[in-house]
């Protein structure tokens, strides 16, 4: 998957890419990153990229003819990708997205800045996305952490696809507990369960306590989440043996 990312501060962007495992698959060319400094379609001596608001108001706006202009050329070169704008009024991102995007060839990001865009360039976005309800100075921290979970989507990135599966949100339910050694830290035990081997009752343990931290912690997951019937017993069987 080639991924372009237009930014008016691209040395943000300088090590993202180059370590761990998205660095992995950026040698190994599962990834290619892009960064387009948008400053170079800036207009006049001062490469100016905003202005003030029409009708007044704070902040200054991405002027039109600058970001269309880089646009243009980069979907005249190379293959056809949606144009996505990272703007806090977009849908927000998850899980499910970053498994769709993932089936690009191609996806071009286009960080916000100031104000945000002069409306004439939302026309050119195929989708807005935001990281969440709040508001950030830019698109860059955004762009990066959808870069990050798209790649993760995409097979040999990661290095064992269960470990994808088994993802807090992948199939709509929040990661099970996981321990490591030792079995005994300070009092603290690993449930017997996890050390016994019997891989049968492993699997209830971890599909119960799934879907119980996610009635916990994420009710509005659960109530999004079609669990199969098999899930739905052993969920009430267990709960019953823990209330005995
Ligand atoms: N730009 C500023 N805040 C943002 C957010 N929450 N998501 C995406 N882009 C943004």
């Amino acid at each position: 998957m080639q991924i372009d990312i237009v930014t008016i501060i691209p040395a943000v962007f300088d090590r993202v890419f180059d370590e761990s495992v998205l660095g992995t698959a950026v040698k190994s060319g599962l990834i290619t990153v892009n960064v387009h400094n948008l400053r170079e379609y800036g207009e006049g001596k001062h490469r100016t990229l905003d202005d003030t608001p029409f009708g007044g108001g704070p902040g200054m706006l991405f002027k039109p003819a600058p970001l269309i202009s880089c646009l243009t050329d980069l979907r005249n070169s190379g293959a056809p990708a949606p144009v996505i704008g990272l703007t806090p009024r977009g849908h927000v991102f998850n899980q499910a997205m970053a498994k769709e995007l993932a089936a690009f060839d191609r996806l071009i990001l286009v960080c916000g800045r100031y104000e945000g865009f002069d409306e004439r360039i939302e026309d050119e976005f195929d989708l807005e996305l935001s990281i969440g309800d709040y508001v950030l100075t830019g698109g860059e921290i955004p762009a990066m952490a959808i870069v990050d979970s798209v790649a993760r989507m995409i097979p040999g990135t990661v290095g064992s696809s269960d470990s994808v599966i088994c993802d807090s949100f992948y199939d709509g339910l929040l990661d099970h507990p996981q321990y490591t050694r030792p079995a005994d830290y300070e009092g603290y035990q690993v449930p017997d369960v996890l050390l016994e081997g019997n891989h049968s009752l492993i699997e209830q343990y971890r599909t119960f306590n799934s879907i119980l931290a996610t009635a916990v912690l994420r009710p509005d997951m659960l109530a999004e989440t079609e669990l199969s019937a098999g899930d739905k017993r052993l969920f009430a069987s267990q709960l019953k043996t823990l209330n005995n």
